[in-house]
């Protein structure tokens, strides 16, 4: 049987007043990654912060680990949802190994996602590349071994190769842990080629979703009526 970990029901969400996003069901399984894609501003940002409890529903509601809630990220954190966000988030004048430290996550640990962190673990997080400090955002919320992560942006702007390494990582977790993986990705081929399941998102809703291998097969028509430009 399936176990759907986080799921939104008719969810609206915005700012102040304004919806940004309505009426999304979208839902996370044990053991899938799951895509999000969209132009800029389609709402998918907006969409991992009210699934995080970073924003307030205005309608519908949130399901994490099987019942709705309406807690804070951090207590949602707490229960085993991990989040990594579109700004790196390490802190930059520590080190990569007390930015570890600091999460809880041994640097051995972390060197077991990312073997090429174990020759800058004393090197101060600033002084990092893009894509180094980007292993270094995944090693500390993978090693918190989340139920369910949340990954917004997380290869922006860096070399394709990085990028693919880092989201074979995250399917590799998944499944060895059954993790349950939200995606946020602007390079939808490559979010493809590790996701099991797809969601497009246009100015705030959910116009198609589908299986990757469905979603792949059409993509330059998918690309060309919702993911040309700013909606
Ligand atoms: N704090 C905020 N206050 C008001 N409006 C906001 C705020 N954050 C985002 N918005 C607006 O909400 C809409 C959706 O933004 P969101 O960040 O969710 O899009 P996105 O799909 O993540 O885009 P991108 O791919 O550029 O990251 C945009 O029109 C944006 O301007
Ligand atoms: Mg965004």
């Amino acid at each position: 049987m399936t176990h759907t970990l986080i799921q939104a029901r008719g969810l609206s969400a915005g700012y102040g007043r304004m919806s940004v996003v309505r009426d999304v069901d979208i839902g996370v399984d044990q053991g899938e990654v799951v895509a999000l894609i969209g132009a800029n501003g389609a709402g998918k940002t907006t969409t991992l912060l009210a699934l995080a409890g970073e924003l307030t529903p205005q309608q519908g509601e949130v399901h994490f680990l099987g019942k709705v809630t309406h807690s804070p990220m951090h207590v949602r954190c707490r229960n085993g949802l991990g989040f990594v966000t579109e700004e790196r988030s390490v802190i930059m004048n520590m080190s990569v190994a007390d930015n570890l430290r600091l999460a809880g996550v041994g640097p051995q640990v972390a060197v077991e996602y990312f073997p090429a962190l174990e020759a800058i673990m004393d090197r101060s997080a600033g002084l990092c590349s893009g894509g180094e400090q980007q292993m270094l955002s995944l090693a500390r919320a993978l090693g918190r071994e989340p139920r369910v992560l949340l990954v917004d942006e997380l290869s922006l702007g860096l070399a394709p190769i990085i990028v693919t390494s880092l989201l074979e990582e995250v399917r590799r977790t998944v499944d060895e842990r059954g993790t349950g993986v939200l995606l946020v990705e602007q390079h939808i081929r490559q979010a493809l080629a590790v996701a099991d399941r797809v969601y497009v998102m246009e100015r705030g809703r959910i116009v198609l979703s589908g299986s990757s291998a469905a979603v792949a097969g059409q993509l330059d028509d998918i690309e060309a009526a919702y993911l040309s430009g700013p909606s």
